[in-house]
């Protein structure tokens, strides 16, 4: 099996301490929230910025909406973002959401129409693979492999690419349970056969380190609302030498540029999103990603530990280096019961009882997150 542990058993029990984050999240003292996976809270710095931007579009003057709808500010925000995952400025194009960028890289490829084939697997996200399987029906070759203990298996991956293969396409963290992808591996598997590799990494940026370039990711896309903070849009990268060669652009609007990235573009971008991803990333910026990682681990690890013993078998790989734990759980009524009780909010699917298979408990932490959240957890459920 394949995957991406952390080793450094230091990493796994030192408690990270982010100061101050607990109080940027007020919603962290309201309920215990556990379910960053679906949606960040807002910030109150990045809710002050965007009230100081909304003021200005309801009272005006027109010239207070220079502060905000500039140029500046979303080069800074571009510039940021491509920090945040090694890449450059001009290898990042705005876009609508994750799966918009992904439907982007999926047109520009021609993968249809050159006989080509597509690889994902069933550890992506079930949006992504009602594309695929729409895809499937008009008439693409998708691929879409099947993970083994919740894992992906390379030797799997390996049958199913083949030199008709032009793209694999993986979330870098799964969705459905944490799981992260070891995507040099698949990286190089792509590239071996002439394909690309696509990373949704909605569950990965602003959680975990993401360097575009040691890890081989040709294209990259996610949306700025979970690990990232906030503001309803989205990035797309595009590695340099693919622009306009290997992936064409498709799609035009007054955005679109002839060079960089941005030839992805079409429409006016959000502002209201823009502003609140300025200070975001920069609030991201400050603490650091390894930091939050660090910070995230002890939480999830003892996660892993402890609920198991109280009837929740974890379905992620123990060592998972992902801030995203899940459970089977067989009774999801109960658990939901219990979770409300406690004011604690995490992701629970699933219908009812025993009988019929149970369900699924997604428990997800990020910077305002700490041990006493775990501790009513676990005393809600154990
Ligand atoms: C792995 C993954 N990809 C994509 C999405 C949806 O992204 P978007 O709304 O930006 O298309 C989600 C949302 O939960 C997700 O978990």
């Amino acid at each position: 099996m394949s995957g991406v542990a952390l080793t450094s058993a230091a990493g796994a029990t030192a408690a990270v301490e982010l100061d101050g984050a607990r109080a940027e999240f007020p919603w962290a003292s309201r309920e215990v929230y556990l379910n960053t996976a679906t949606e960040h809270p807002l910030g109150a710095r990045t809710t002050r910025a965007m009230e100081e931007y909304l003021h200005a579009l309801t009272h005006g003057p027109d010239s207070a909406r220079e502060k905000f709808e500039n140029g500046r500010l979303m080069v800074e925000v571009k510039g940021m973002f491509a920090r945040l995952v090694n890449a450059k400025p001009s290898e990042i194009g705005f876009t609508p959401s994750t799966q918009t960028g992904e439907n982007l890289v999926l047109e520009g490829l021609d993968i249809q129409a050159s006989g080509g084939n597509v690889v994902t697997n069933d550890l992506h996200y079930g949006g992504s693979l009602v594309n695929y399987r729409n895809r499937r029906k008009s008439g693409m070759d998708v691929r879409i492999v099947k993970h083994r203990d919740y894992q992906m298996d390379m030797r799997d991956l390996e049958k199913s690419v083949n030199k008709k293969t032009k793209l694999i396409a993986i979330a870098l963290v799964s969705n459905v349970n944490g799981y992260v992808h070891d995507v040099k591996s698949i990286g190089d598997l792509a590239h071996a056969h002439g394909a690309y590799l696509y990373c949704d990494v909605i569950q990965a940026a602003g959680a975990v380190p993401i360097d575009v370039k040691a890890m081989g990711i040709d294209f990259l896309a996610c949306s700025a609302y979970k690990w990232l903070m906030g503001g309803r849009f989205g990035y797309l990268y595009v590695r340099e030498d693919l622009q306009g060669t290997a992936l064409k652009a498709k799609l035009f609007g007054g955005r679109s540029t002839e060079t960089g990235a941005s030839r992805y573009e079409i429409s006016t971008v959000s502002h209201l999103g823009c502003v609140c991803q300025h200070q975001a990333l920069q609030y991201i910026q400050s603490l650091g990603v390894e930091r939050i990682a660090a910070h995230a681990l002890p939480l999830v690890t003892r996660l892993m530990k402890e609920l198991p013993a109280a009837g929740y078998r974890s379905i992620t790989p123990a060592g998972t280096a992902s801030p995203i734990v899940s459970f089977d759980v067989k009774d999801v009524s109960a658990t939901r019961d219990r979770l409300k009780k406690a004011n604690v909010v995490t992701t629970l699917s699933g219908t009812s009882g025993e009988t019929s298979g149970g369900g699924r408990m997604r428990v997800s932490v990020s910077v305002f997150n700490n041990q006493s959240d775990v501790d009513r957890l676990i005393g809600a459920l154990a």
